[in-house]
């Protein structure tokens, strides 16, 4: 009989382990007060300032001092701010404020920081969920699709029509001449916005189950004086019309229906036309996404929303990390036998697929 290894732990493996945890807990309570620092505009008002007291910082934001003071010891604590305590002045390096300010545009980490807090909202029926399945329906996301398009917006304001659309050749042209184009998911509806306003000849239709993001598409199209987009509250996995161009930015992991929309929008495509879904980039291998930059994220923003609101509704909860693999496979299943996968340089979160019916 062989002798059973005592399974003790390494005591040098659980002390890095336990250091490890420790980071773990500080930079998660950094990330919930950089979501704070955003959505009050902290972050904006610091980089505008040299170093300043945390009465000159609140007084600048128009914030309660005693909040902005606390506010300020974690920063400095956490390595974000500066701390000069012979004349009390908290600065934002420069460098910092690239990647914090709304200035920083797609590169802004603290907007993405926002997530956490929704995550915490909905933790007890996530919960109840692991104990009994189902899922959270999107009904308890008050703040989601705010912060999301929020999110998205940036990246789309940034890159839509002068990096994303010529991923696709020709397409650029395509829609200067003048096509029909659907996006299906369309949330707020900022990315047919800016494509309706960048190409006047081409048409626009937006889709998507929710009324408050159909109803604050319309309002930015009226706004901007469009009459080449409009907006439809519609269930996708049930197309009408046909397009020369369907578009689905980081929806189709989202769905209830998936493989249903996927053959819809195939069906919904004229010859010739194209599908672009901009999706996760992962791997459907676990074990290939171990190191992915944004891993736990992805898989957490999975359990805390994308696959919990996708069985919520009885469906497939692909989960935010389904991956090119899952994704190659059930375009082809939908019809599609020409796929190329695009991405865009400096984007670790999206991989664009070009799709083809043949
Ligand atoms: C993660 S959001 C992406 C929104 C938008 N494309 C963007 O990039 O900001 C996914 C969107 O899919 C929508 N959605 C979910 N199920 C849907 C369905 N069955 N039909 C249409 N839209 C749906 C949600 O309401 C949500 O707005």
């Amino acid at each position: 009989m062989s002798e059973r290894t005592p399974a003790r732990p390494d005591p040098v493996r659980q002390e890095e382990f336990t250091g490890r945890m420790l980071q773990v807990l500080n930079d998660s309570c950094l990330g919930h007060l950089c979501s704070l620092g955003h959505r009050v505009g902290l972050f904006d008002v610091m980089s505008g300032l040299p170093s300043a007291t945390s009465a000159q910082i609140a007084g600048a934001a128009g914030l309660d001092e005693r909040y902005v003071r606390e506010w300020l010891g974690g920063m400095t604590v956490g390595g974000i701010v500066e701390y000069a305590p012979e004349d009390g002045g908290y600065r934002l390096p420069p460098e910092h404020a690239a990647v914090l300010s709304r200035a920083a545009g797609p590169d802004n980490m603290a907007a993405f920081m926002q997530y956490l807090a929704m995550m915490g909202d909905v933790e007890d029926e996530v919960l109840a969920a692991f104990r009994e399945g189902g899922g959270v329906p999107y009904s308890s996301y008050p703040h989601f699709q705010d912060v999301q398009a929020e999110e998205t917006a940036r990246v789309y304001d940034a890159a839509l029509t002068g990096t994303i659309v010529p991923l696709v050749p020709g397409l650029t042209g395509q829609l200067r001449s003048g096509i029909d184009v659907l996006d299906i998911g369309t949330g707020q509806g900022h990315a047919v916005n800016l494509l309706a306003r960048a190409f006047p000849g081409s048409r626009f239709v937006g889709m998507d189950i929710s009324a408050a993001g159909i109803a604050t598409a319309r309002a930015e199209a009226a706004r901007w004086g469009l009459d080449n987009a409009r907006f439809e509250v519609a269930d996708t996995a049930e197309l009408t019309g046909s397009y020369d161009l369907i578009t689905a930015f980081d929806v189709i992991h989202d769905l209830a229906r998936p493989a249903r929309t996927l053959a819809a929008v195939a069906n919904g495509l004229r010859d010739g036309g194209i599908f672009l879904m901009g999706d996760i980039a992962a791997s459907s291998e676990l074990s290939e996404n171990i190191g992915h930059p944004l891993g736990p994220t992805l898989y957490a923003l999975s359990v805390f929303y994308c696959m919990t609101v996708s069985l919520a509704e009885g469906g497939a909860g692909l989960g935010t990390a389904w991956g090119r693999q899952a994704a190659l496979r059930m375009l082809a299943e939908a019809g599609f036998g020409e796929v190329e996968t695009r991405e865009v340089p400096g984007d670790i979160l999206n991989v664009y697929y070009v799709a083809r019916k043949r």
